[in-house]
């Protein structure tokens, strides 16, 4: 069992976080969730109205072991402000641009953020899985100076050479790669591969 840190931000992609959770607490791994303000818009458009609290969080992620725990993204008492608290790793999925400038900067203004150089300073995995495009020379050198601080990049860029038949399946497979990289081995893409 693992203890990994989601966050969720207003980039495009909520499906991703929806199926990563669901995929972890499923298989017995503890997450604790975070979504930004922005990300809650976001999420809204893309999946419905987002739960306000931890009861409605783990209802919605289908959590009956209570293996969700929900952060609001004020609250700077939180256990994941201070490094003490071990975790194994933190995904950003989906990050906004603009997460992964304050991120970059070091400016730690909400608790995603603080989360995030927690994870970097105490020097644990932590996967920004972003969505922008075209990206500006700004973006590209604050994804670089992560690169470089430790961070792992994964663009949402779905693969199609395995032939995907539904967002699912390509939803899945990126997954599946972000997974491995926090050291979480999974069958994501090959259970969507078998059954065609
Ligand atoms: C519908 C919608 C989609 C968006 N998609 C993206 C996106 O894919 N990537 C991105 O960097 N920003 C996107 N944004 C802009 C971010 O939501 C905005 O920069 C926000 O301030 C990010 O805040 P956060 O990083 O605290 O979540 C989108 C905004 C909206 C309303």
């Amino acid at each position: 069992m693992k203890k990994i840190i989601v966050a969720v931000s207003g980039a495009s992609g909520a499906i991703y976080a929806n199926r990563l959770v669901r995929w972890l607490v499923q298989n017995g791994h503890r997450v604790d969730f975070l979504i930004s303000n922005p990300g809650r818009k976001v999420f809204e458009l893309e999946l419905g109205k987002p739960p306000k609290d931890q009861a409605g969080w783990r209802k919605f992620f289908n959590d009956r072991k209570g293996r969700l725990h929900y952060h609001a993204p004020d609250d700077f008492n939180s256990s994941l402000a201070s490094g003490s608290v071990k975790r194994d790793g933190m995904i950003v999925i989906p990050c906004s641009m603009g997460m992964i400038a304050r991120i970059a900067g070091g400016i730690s203004s909400n608790l995603i953020e603080r989360s995030a150089d927690v994870t970097l300073k105490e020097r644990r995995p932590l996967i920004l899985v972003f969505r922008e495009a075209p990206l500006s020379l700004i973006h590209l050198e604050n994804l670089a100076k992560l690169s470089r601080a430790g961070a792992i990049i994964i663009p949402a860029a779905p693969g199609f050479y395995q032939r995907p038949k539904k967002i699912e399946d390509l939803v899945d497979g990126l997954l599946g790669r972000t997974l491995r990289q926090i050291g979480i081995e999974n069958n994501l893409e090959k259970e969507w591969r078998d059954d065609g």
